[in-house]
């Protein structure tokens, strides 16, 4: 293993998509950002220098941090941001990681254009646990959205209503022969269909773990999902339609917005035929059912998976949305849609949490986050009459070496939606999955404890639940969100807090010299 360093300059650039122009914030004056790159075992060192008026921080998006938490990256949960004309170096190693991930901004609304592909390949001489594709290639799914994205995020908020819909999605190139595709949405807001015409896809690895293989015509990738897929190059020489289109099941969700790229083989004659593919319909359930229903942990002798196979805290939280009141508010009558976890609208502080736990900094946040909703009801059904929600900057306590089990139950207020839950710090193994309410006696049984899919971010289903289960072996303050950014922004957020072990490598490092002051 070695040290890699990399240097991210944060700048303003006037770039032209959709034939309107706006200066947009990008990293290396690149869209997608650089891809990082590095091996299992390595130290990375990335010195993010902040040209721009706005505050910046940047999120490894997946990447373990085992007692790293400072080098995390969301502002004013591990970190203060770093400010204009400043500097942070985020040196972190990867530890018993490999595959695709990506990096992001995690502040407000910049990770629109600051993000890019994160990829660790394994150690020296180590092979993937599948045939050795000929060629890798970053497929980075992103949205350009027409209006500023600072703009988009306002009106949500000031309006109530939700954004606009993204305009496009941009696809970054896709020529070669025979390759593995390491594809990553970093779309702010969309679920996406992934399909390429006349070729089966075989699905290797999602969010840096690796998956039993299995085939498939199209996948499903979440905001904050990676997946890397082979495809086989096996089709008469041609042209063939790469479809990524959105999937949303929720009734008030309208996005028709296709993107497409085409995959060429490579010494083709400019007029060979393409072959055309037909993304599947915006509420394809079934096709994303049994996608997700697919995916296998390889547990393997060398990755074998290790589900806690019993839990200290059984934790129940509803994901959803609700309406405040907000007299300043014009759109909305005096009200404005939030969101919450278990009732909870998350309030952001203005110090980082990571920094108030470990200098023992009061009054920055209070450890009452409820481990279940305040009030049972048909979560599915027919929402309460009171829609509101309590609002405070509460964390979930836990022990070092504590298990954990989280079942996540989308509720119908406004809307049943499909939510993208994101946890930072952990891997969480996906137990179980289901429409309706989750009935602990009946859904239990059937919780998948052998080979469940391992990863960093999950769907919850629109109208459903899903469960997850994690051992909280890593000491700090560790960020949970759905990865939708207007859910994000409403409060749909909470952290845990990870109390140090008393064994020598069990507690979090102390802070780097440089780390941002609020
Ligand atoms: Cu990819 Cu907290 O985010």
């Amino acid at each position: 293993s070695r040290v890699r360093h990399y240097k991210f300059d944060v700048s303003m650039r006037k770039t032209t998509r959709l034939c309107s122009s706006k200066p947009i914030v990008l990293v290396n004056n690149r869209f997608p950002g650089p891809t990082l790159y590095a091996r299992e075992g390595d130290t990375v060192l990335i010195n993010v220098v902040n040209h721009v008026k706005y505050n910046v921080s940047i999120h490894w998006h997946g990447i373990r941090q085992l007692r790293t938490g400072w080098a995390d990256g969301p502002a004013y949960i591990t970190q203060c941001p770093i400010q204009p004309g400043q500097n942070y170096v985020y040196n972190f190693t990867i530890t018993g990681q490999r595959g695709t991930l990506f990096w992001h901004a995690h502040i407000l609304w910049l990770r629109a254009t600051v993000h890019g592909a994160i990829v660790i390949h394994p150690k020296l001489g180590v092979p993937y646990p599948f045939p050795k594709p000929h060629r890798e290639i970053v497929v980075v799914l992103g949205e350009w959205w027409k209006s500023d994205t600072e703009n988009v995020i306002n009106q949500a908020l000031k309006s109530g209503l939700a954004p606009n819909v993204s305009d496009a999605h941009t696809i970054n190139g896709l020529p070669g022969s025979s390759y593995m595709l390491r594809i990553v949405n970093a779309a702010l807001n969309e679920e996406l269909f992934f399909k390429i015409a006349g070729h089966k896809l075989t699905v290797v690895e999602v969010d840096a773990t690796y998956v039993k293989p299995f085939k498939t015509d199209t996948i499903l990738i979440a905001p904050g999902q990676t997946t890397n897929v082979i495809v086989d190059a096996d089709q008469n020489s041609g042209k063939y339609l790469v479809a990524v289109s959105p999937f949303m099941d929720s009734p008030i969700a309208v996005d028709n917005v296709t993107a497409t790229a085409t995959l060429h083989y490579s010494g083709i004659l400019a007029n060979a035929p393409t072959t055309f593919t037909k993304p599947p319909p915006q509420n394809a359930t079934p096709i994303a059912e049994n996608f997700l229903q697919s995916l296998r942990s390889l547990n393997s002798k060398r990755f074998p998976a290790k589900v806690p196979l019993t839990v200290d805290h059984s934790l129940f939280f509803t994901v959803g949305l609700g309406i405040n009141p907000c007299p300043s508010c014009r759109a909305g009558n005096g009200s404005r849609v939030v969101a919450s976890i278990n009732n909870v609208t998350f309030v952001m502080p203005t110090t980082a949490l990571l920094q108030a736990h470990y200098f023992k900094t009061s009054g920055v946040f209070t450890t009452d986050f409820p481990a279940n909703p305040p009030s049972v009801y048909n979560y599915t059904g027919t929402p309460p009459a009171n829609l509101g929600t309590t609002t405070g900057t509460k964390v979930y306590r836990l022990p070092y070496n504590a298990t954990v089990q989280i079942v996540l139950q989308d509720t119908s207020i406004i809307s049943p939606e499909n939510h993208p839950i994101h946890l930072h710090g952990f891997n969480f193994f996906v137990v179980g999955r289901g429409l309706g309410n989750y009935n602990p006696k009946k859904d239990a049984k059937n919780f998948n404890l052998v080979d469940p899919v391992e990863r960093n971010t999950v769907g919850v289903p629109s109208g459903g639940w899903t469960a997850i289960r994690f051992r909280a072996d890593n000491p700090g303050v560790w960020f949970m969100h759905c990865h939708l950014e207007v859910h994000t922004t409403w409060g749909l957020k909470m952290a845990f807090l990870v109390e140090n072990g008393k064994g020598p490598n069990e507690s979090i490092l102390p802070p780097p010299k440089d780390l941002p002051q609020c």
